[in-house]
């Protein structure tokens, strides 16, 4: 058979709101905010792969580890399946590690990757399926929610991953809210493996979300240079200094774009003219840090129960596998 008959790609539209929609009601609220979700067009997933390589940014690296260490383990304790769920794999270099295992376990598994950066995602579909005889892969290419919409299981039992930290994104009304999505996606007995970054010293994480190189920097900064590009925008972008900082009351580390000097920002495909004041900031992301009792809470929001958890050598992140109730 053709590799290219074991992969099929379905574009999804975004269930409410477009880009426009979104950048509109963002950039108009108070204080100004916009949606993580949109850091990721071509040129911001190739800035966050490059954020997993830097020296700073340890929590790629940790997951992998443990990823390596105990892939055998999390697909045994989830029940051998033979069908993995994937939400926001992006280049797919992780989910490999667990592809390996469940093949080693099963001689066929079918991967579902949902991912919002299409190209990405296409990319990584047609990698996988190359490399491993045993997988299909059907890729669907939207967000999150779209995603979990659209999938549909009809295999013995499912794995769902969502790895990276990415649940820290959102704040902790709206990760139970995804918990409960990602539940209602599963049968009673499927899993879900959560990967999440642990709280820690402050100057650690503020230092890995403003590494020395400026890379993370210029991906906070990319969602300005996506709205010139493609809302017809006049952001002068060289004029906003990306700060990060830690709350240790919430465990969020908060993403701003710092407006350096008083600017006019004409954004063509909105008909929208903005004043921006110096000192005034977009808020570009939140990056949740979690400790134990936080992780229960988010198994028993959704209607899991948590099964096992595993951790790196130096303890800063963790990946807990939880069954279905
Ligand atoms: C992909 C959402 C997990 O919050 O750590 C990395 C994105 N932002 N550096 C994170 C990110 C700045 C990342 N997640």
């Amino acid at each position: 058979m053709l590799s290219t008959q074991r992969h099929k790609i379905r574009r999804l539209r975004a269930a409410a709101s477009t880009f426009a929609d979104d950048v509109r009601e963002g950039l108009l609220a108070v204080p100004r905010r916009l949606p993580a979700k949109y850091l990721y067009d071509a040129l911001g997933s190739l800035l966050f792969d490059a954020i997993t390589a830097l020296p700073e940014y340890y929590l790629t690296r940790a997951e992998r580890e443990i990823l390596e260490r105990e892939s055998d383990a999390v697909i045994a304790a989830a029940g051998t399946p033979d069908e993995v769920v994937e939400l926001g794999g992006g280049s797919g270099a992780k989910t490999q590690v667990l592809i390996e295992a469940a093949l080693r376990a099963a001689p066929a598994v079918l991967l579902h990757a949902v991912d919002i950066a299409g190209d990405a995602l296409e990319a990584a579909a047609q990698r996988m399926v190359e490399r491993y005889p045993g997988l299909a892969v059907v890729g669907y290419a939207g967000d999150y929610e779209a995603g979990l919409e659209a999938l549909r299981l009809d295999g013995q039992s499912a794995l769902m991953l969502f790895l990276g930290s990415n649940i820290g994104n959102l704040d902790p009304h709206d990760a139970h809210a995804l918990m409960s999505q990602m539940r209602a996606a599963l049968r009673p007995g499927d899993s879900l493996l959560l990967g999440t970054d642990l709280r820690k010293d402050p100057a650690v994480l503020e230092a890995a979300y403003d590494d020395a190189l400026g890379v993370t920097a210029a991906f906070e900064r990319n969602i300005l240079v996506r709205i010139n590009r493609e809302l017809g925008g006049t952001f002068d972008v060289a004029r906003f200094r990306h700060v990060a900082s830690y709350d240790v009351e919430s465990g969020c580390v908060s993403s701003h774009l710092v407006c350096l000097r008083s600017q006019e920002v004409r954004i063509e495909a909105l008909d929208l003219t903005l004043r921006i004041q110096a000192g005034e900031t977009i808020h570009t992301e939140s990056s949740y840090k979690y400790g134990e009792a936080e992780i229960d809470g988010m198994a028993a929001a959704g209607g899991f129960v948590r099964v096992a958890s595993w951790y790196d050598a130096a303890h800063s992140f963790a990946l807990t596998l939880m069954r279905a109730k």
